[in-house]
């Protein structure tokens, strides 16, 4: 600091800056070297790819977000923890762009959101910089390469052949890019940092501490101001409501600093899960008269406290986390991010009662974490899955020493002004449980760039709960592990260490299917899926209703995040490993065709290729699950859920036993208008049982009480043959930006329109302009099909096909659906 004085004026709200940030997403160029999706290589030329002169004319034009992952084919050969997919290959990047003259003496940097891996960047023939880790945001300065007399060449290299994962990771710039222009005095990246120190009902503190970056060719005085504005829910600043003073300072050529600004807002409204508030800091920067850059930065004031033994506060009041671990893919649209799909599956958590978020196990797009600001939802954001010890090949264990406190400190810097962001994890189920002294290390460069939120790590080992490690982070994560509970609370030196359930349950289910009799293990498991009764987990887990009641034993638990909310590309446990598995056909023809083909080839083909933990399916269609937490996180939505379906001609006669799922206390069974008796949910019990029905086609109902009065009621009948297709759509409007995306349901119903339950029809559809199909899907986890297709067999009733309207092409967009021996459909959707 070389002088510092404080100036008594706010800053005018209309201020405009010299800054600019502009969507580089459009117009890239494609090629993909190394190994190819049909199996063969393609070695990169003996040339450089990032040359100026390299006639890129056949290469493949396409925007980002792009995973060429998805793009398939599935291969038999490929892993299944990695989704049976093409991801790994060498892509390259290349994006032609010029700049004009009022940017000349402007500093120019390009924001990756996030880059699937090992990423390496050129601009005009020369080496610009790296960004190993595929889920961090970063930023390059383009400015010492930058022309304004031709065109420009960016090049970006991604080699996933150097990248491992135990899930589908997808590959490409499979998040947004952008290219920010600055004046030279400007402030830096990431450079505003907001905290609140105080907050009460009468007033609340932002304090800001503002990194001004001189770029310029002298040492220059500066002064800084900030504006406090209320956010709309978008985010978008309102009318001024809080300033604070301007700091003056002297900031040398080439160096930075920091500027500290305190501003008092009245009467705050907070930020919370109920109301998600925000307020947006409006930073100018001022070089003497002249305004020479503003910042918005969204923030919010709540408080939040993890207790040792009262669960987490936000803003004074308990609230129990009622959290879901989620991957990054998108289902059928791969890892390419799109905020359309990602704000449509929290509505679906939310709808289920979810107010908590781990982005397991890995740093996420930014527009996932405003998404949880916006819609009041909490998040665990998570950097790595594994530390020096790695868990497969050319994991980040060989990124760990050079990259550890970067990746880290980008995390961190990111996201730590996001009010929805109550903690870091610095790490799931690392092989580093033995001893305290890494997590310590790794708590300290986290705290360092945010003392106001706490360190958590996700741990598997109970052990990590009494060797020291629980006190290296500031709240214990335990995954699993539900018989340490009580233990871990009651351990001598424990009292004061928060804890919660980082990762629970990990049940498996298949939507639609159903096995006899209810067992854990093989006799849920036929034909490469897993029965719905939700009885099912590997051996380290457990269905829902064991986790529910190990916290209701245990309420100083803050909650779960339950793995997973959605299912996701990858880890097909029980499918992934097990040699067993290969003989999981029913049909006894595929299982001796099977066999006598392991026997030929000494070696495993299990087809399936996504997970089946999730409480949804990789459509976003409900399983049975979904109720069962929807019972237990929105208890006072009335609500009863009857399973399984009721369409059995195979069973007539036999035991088919009925569950149910209520947010009720009570509830009673009828079939074709017989009653099974009502039955009470007994303590720590989370669903009702009527175990002993024997199967008759008909209407089977429940009606569920709650206090003795009727509460909801569900039912489920046998239904004709499949006779028609009926279409629905999450939205009917949708702006035609070529992004925003239309979710349309796809159901099999008979003539009365009831899902048919076990109907596998085809369905191909065609969509005229300015509609395009992005993808389709159906939740078989088993499914070869392509994503990338205008056709998908329904799985269980259902398959989804989603919609785009074409960018700047308005109008409306009609959808048809045809298939064999059914009715035909269409819907229509407006892009506007
Ligand atoms: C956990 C792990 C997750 C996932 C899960 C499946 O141990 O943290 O990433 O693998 O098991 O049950």
């Amino acid at each position: 600091m070389i002088g510092c004085m404080i100036v008594i004026h706010s800053v005018m709200a209309n201020e405009t800056s010299t800054r600019t940030r502009e969507s580089f997403n459009q117009e890239w160029l494609f090629e993909r070297f190394g190994p190819m999706p049909d199996g063969s290589n393609k070695p990169e030329p003996g040339i450089a790819l990032y040359g100026v002169d390299l006639n890129d004319s056949a290469w493949r034009k396409l925007d980002v977000p792009h995973d060429w992952g998805i793009e398939g084919p599935f291969r038999d050969d490929l892993d299944n923890n990695t989704g049976k997919l093409p991801w790994k290959g060498i892509g390259w990047y290349r994006k032609h762009f010029s700049l004009a003259d009022v940017d000349k003496g402007k500093r120019i940097f390009i924001d990756f959101d996030g880059a699937m891996a090992n990423a390496k960047v050129w601009l005009n023939g020369e080496y610009v910089g790296t960004w190993p880790f595929g889920y961090n945001s970063f930023r390059l300065e383009l400015t010492p390469f930058v022309k304004f007399d031709a065109k420009n060449v960016l090049a970006v290299q991604l080699d996933t052949t150097q990248w491992g994962s135990r899930w589908y990771p997808g590959a490409g710039i499979y998040r947004n890019v952008w290219l920010v222009k600055t004046a030279p005095v400007h402030v830096g990246h990431w450079g505003v940092t907001v905290t609140t120190p105080s907050v009460t009902d009468a007033s609340a503190e932002a304090k800001l501490a503002v990194n001004v970056d001189n770029q310029g060719g002298q040492e220059i005085k500066v002064s800084v101001a900030v504006n406090i504005l209320e956010a709309g829910s978008d985010g978008v600043a309102g009318k001024i409501v809080a300033a604070s003073s301007v700091v003056e300072k002297q900031i040398a050529t080439g160096a930075t600093s920091i500027f500290d600004l305190v501003a008092t807002v009245t009467q705050p409204k907070r930020w919370d899960i109920m109301s998600p508030n925000r307020y947006v800091a409006r930073v100018s920067v001022k070089v003497g008269d002249k305004t020479v850059d503003v910042v918005d930065q969204v923030f919010g004031f709540r408080t939040i406290e993890c207790t040792p033994r009262d669960g987490f506060k936000l803003n004074g009041r308990r609230v129990e986390l009622y959290g879901t671990c989620n991957h990054h893919d998108l289902g059928a649209l791969g890892a390419a991010f799109n905020t359309r799909a990602m704000e449509r599956q929290l509505e679906i958590l939310k709808e289920m009662g979810n107010n908590a978020f781990r982005t397991s196990h890995n740093p996420p797009a930014p527009e996932l974490v405003e998404l949880c600001d916006r819609m009041g939802i909490v998040m665990m954001v998570e950097a790595f899955d594994c530390w020096k010890g790695g868990k497969t090949a050319n994991d980040y264990s060989r990124l760990f020493d050079e990259w550890h406190a970067k990746d880290l400190k980008a995390m961190v810097r990111r996201d730590r002004n996001n009010p929805c962001v109550f903690m870091w994890s610095i790490g799931n189920e690392i092989r580093e449980q033995k001893g305290p002294e890494m997590a310590k290390m790794l708590r300290d460069i986290v705290n360092a760039e945010d003392p106001t939120r706490p360190v958590i790590a996700g741990c598997n080992s109970a052990g990590a709960g009494y060797n020291g490690f629980q006190h290296a982070v500031d709240v214990f994560g335990l995954n699993y592990n539900l018989g340490h509970y009580s233990k871990f609370l009651n351990y001598a030196g424990n009292e004061k260490r928060p804890v919660l359930s980082s990762e629970s349950s990990s049940c498996i289910s298949s939507r639609g299917e159903y096995f006899f009799p209810i067992n854990r293990g093989t006799d849920s498991r036929v034909n490469f899926q897993v029965s719905s009764y939700d009885v099912d987990a590997p051996g380290w887990a457990c269905p829902p209703d064991d986790e529910f009641a190990a916290l209701d034993k245990n309420r100083a638990f803050m909650g779960e995040f339950v793995w997973t909310g959605f299912d996701y590309m990858g880890e097909p446990t029980p499918y992934n490993s097990d040699v067993s598995n290969l003989l999981n056909f029913s049909d006894p023809v595929k299982k001796e065709a099977m066999r006598k083909e392991l026997e030929a080839l000494g070696k495993l083909k299990v087809p399936s290729a996504s997970s089946y933990f999730g409480i949804l399916d990789l459509c976003g269609f409900k399983k049975d699950r979904f109720y069962s937490y929807q019972a237990r996180w929105r208890p006072e939505f009335p609500m009863a859920h009857i399973f399984p379906h009721w369409n059995w001609s195979e069973r007539v006669g036999q035991v088919t036993p009925v569950h149910v799922y209520t947010s009720g206390d009570e509830a009673e069974l009828f079939l074709n208008g017989k009653s099974f008796g009502r039955k009470q949910k007994q303590q720590f019990e989370y669903r009702l049982r009527w175990d002993d029905v024997v199967y008759a086609p008909g209407e089977l109902m429940v009606v569920a009480y709650k206090k003795g009065k009727e509460w909801a009621t569900d039912k489920v009948k046998t239904t004709g043959e499949a006779k028609k297709i009926l279409l629905a759509v999450d939205r009917d409007k949708i702006k035609a930006d070529g992004l925003d995306l239309a979710f349309v349901t796809v159901t099999i119903a008979d003539k009365n329109g009831l899902l048919v339950p076990r109907s596998h029809n085809l369905v191909k559809f065609t969509i005229a302009a300015p509609g395009e199909i992005v993808a389709v899907g159906n939740g078989d986890a088993a499914s070869h099909e392509p994503f990338q297709a205008k056709q998908r067999k329904a799985f269980n009733g259902l398959c989804q096909v989603i919609v785009k309207a074409k960018a700047g092409q308005t109008g409306k967009m009609v959808l048809k659906a045809e298939s064999e021996g059914l009715e035909n459909a269409e819907i229509v959707i407006s892009g506007r």
